[in-house]
């Protein structure tokens, strides 16, 4: 049977975390709480999905209608708790819906950024196959404190959920615990939360009570969660540190065993949607982020960070930052080299140490070394750019274009200046400045003269002895032979 409506808690203010950011905004391994919870709930194809807000429930009903445009946004109103938002989504789903909805209705927190879909259906099957009016996700923890805990009856059937400020001594020894991951029948559900109250330490109405309210229905199930991982909360960022940690060392694992070397999976973060190539090699301090992919036999690292980025076989990246760029295969790319947007390097090209990229394509074989900035430009293939290049892009309003042609050789620390074209086959000078268009086959040199004035002394060590005032010039140079001054053009 199909699950006819899941309700997302995400109204909560998530006071432990202490930040401006509400807690289901937060980012977990690239993705938020929220943008996470959705997917899962969304790889069950529930009818509707309903998501409580609350607190900065503009910004959190946005991020929601981002991802699923026709998601149903239910506002929470001032009374707090989880069964008071229980309360206001069904109140939204309404008394037709509910009667005659002809599935589970799944209820999750949204503060659990591992749960997805699988675990989410095998508490479906569950609910269903034992026939249970309503079922429980749990998980058993060695340190259970902080969560509800499961209190089970003599024959071990679901007696009720006790949170832990309300729980005795003997109630916080219990190690099962509650996940906030359910799926009631609707009616059952509707009928459960109908008397809830705010009995409880924290005066907040919970759902957690809508479980014992459920047994007067009929069998409410627990379902135990196979892997505590992915039923996790996060309410603090120590929680969210150690969840991620062990998220990261699980990525990591994963690619070793699909062959890939990764030196030091204590340093390596990767998100859940890179992927890496057999034999790539991942050294130490690297963060493979959002879309990325690493091609086979690749050498990542050390201390590198690519963010939706592709990288081609056999590219070597050292101590690189890379972003929303395209490489291709056997690249050298490094060390300290900032690749930033829309950097294209096709393959057997290098871009070297200190070297700035942004918006720039560049051809089969071109090599860009040495402490270059390219920017908005093209290049075309086999052609080298000189150290201390720069490309002057910005007048200061507009971004502007640079082409250089293909076999071009640009000589050391050349301003060239956009818009500007160069065209294949040129040589430039060392220091050239080229504004102008230069046409194939030429050679640009710029008008560099070199002034010398020998036998020099600062001006705070000048006496009448070492320096004539009247010719401003040093006295040495009267008495030598040699001319005074030398003006040499290039
Ligand atoms: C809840 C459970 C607890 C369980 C734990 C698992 C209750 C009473 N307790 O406690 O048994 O072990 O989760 O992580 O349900 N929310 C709302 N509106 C509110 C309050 C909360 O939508 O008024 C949402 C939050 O945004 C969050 C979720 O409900 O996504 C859980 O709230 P939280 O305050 O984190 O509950 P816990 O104290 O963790
Ligand atoms: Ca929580």
């Amino acid at each position: 049977m199909s699950v006819s409506a899941a309700i997302i808690l995400a109204a909560g203010e998530g006071v432990r975390m202490h930040s401006r950011t509400p807690k289901v905004l937060h980012t977990f391994a690239g993705k938020t709480f929220l943008s996470r919870i959705l997917s899962a709930v969304q790889g069950l194809k529930p009818g509707k999905i309903v998501v409580v807000v609350r607190h900065c429930g503009q910004q959190v009903a946005d991020a929601a209608r981002k991802q699923i445009p026709d998601v149903d946004i239910v506002q929470q109103d001032e009374i707090p708790g989880t069964g008071r938002a229980v309360q206001c989504a069904v109140t939204a789903l309404g008394s037709d819906f509910i009667r005659s909805a002809q599935g589970p209705i799944v209820v999750t927190a949204a503060d659990m950024p591992l749960l997805d879909t699988q675990t989410l259906s095998s508490l479906v099957s569950s609910h269903e196959s034992q026939h249970n009016t309503a079922t429980v996700l749990s998980m058993s923890l060695d340190q259970p404190f902080g969560y509800g805990r499961i209190v089970r009856a003599n024959d071990g059937s679901f007696e009720k959920i006790v949170e832990e400020r309300d729980a005795d001594d003997s109630e916080k020894k219990i190690t099962e615990v509650n996940t906030s991951v359910y799926a009631f029948d609707p009616h059952v559900l509707a009928d459960s939360i109908a008397h809830l109250n705010a009995n409880n330490d924290q005066k907040e109405f919970y759902l957690t009570d809508a479980l014992a309210a459920a047994r007067t229905s009929g069998h409410v199930g627990v379902c135990k969660a196979a892997d505590t991982l992915t039923v996790s909360g996060v309410n603090d960022r120590i929680q969210l540190a150690r969840l991620e940690k062990a998220y990261h060392l699980r990525i990591c694992e994963k690619w070793m065993r699909a062959g890939v070397t990764i030196d030091d999976p204590a340093t390596t973060w990767i998100d859940d949607d890179v992927v890496i190539g057999q034999d790539a090699e991942i050294l130490p301090g690297c963060f493979l982020k959002g879309s990325t992919k690493i091609g086979e036999g690749a050498i990542i690292g050390p201390y590198s960070t690519i963010t939706d980025t592709v990288i081609g076989e056999e590219t070597r990246v050292d101590r690189a930052v890379i972003e929303s760029s395209h490489i291709g295969a056997r690249v050298d790319i490094g060390p300290w080299t900032h690749m930033r947007f829309a950097s294209n390097f096709a393959d057997d090209t290098k871009a070297g140490a200190f070297v700035e990229t942004k918006n720039a394509t560049v051809d089969h074989g071109t090599k860009v070394p040495h402490l270059i900035y390219v920017g908005d430009t093209h290049i075309g293939h086999d052609s080298n750019l000189g150290g201390g290049t720069i490309t002057a892009n910005w007048d200061g309003k507009n971004k502007l274009h640079t082409e250089i042609g293909s076999g071009v050789h640009i000589g050391a620390g050349n301003m060239i200046v956009a818009p500007v074209t160069i065209g294949d086959n040129v040589t430039t000078g060392a220091g050239a400045v080229v504004r102008h268009e230069v046409h194939d086959q030429s050679l640009v040199f710029s008008e560099n003269t070199q002034h010398e004035v020998r036998n020099w002394i600062p001006r705070y060590e000048r006496t009448n002895e070492n320096w004539d005032f009247d010719k401003n010039m040093p006295r040495a140079d009267e008495k030598s032979d040699q001319s005074s001054q030398s003006h040499k053009g290039e």
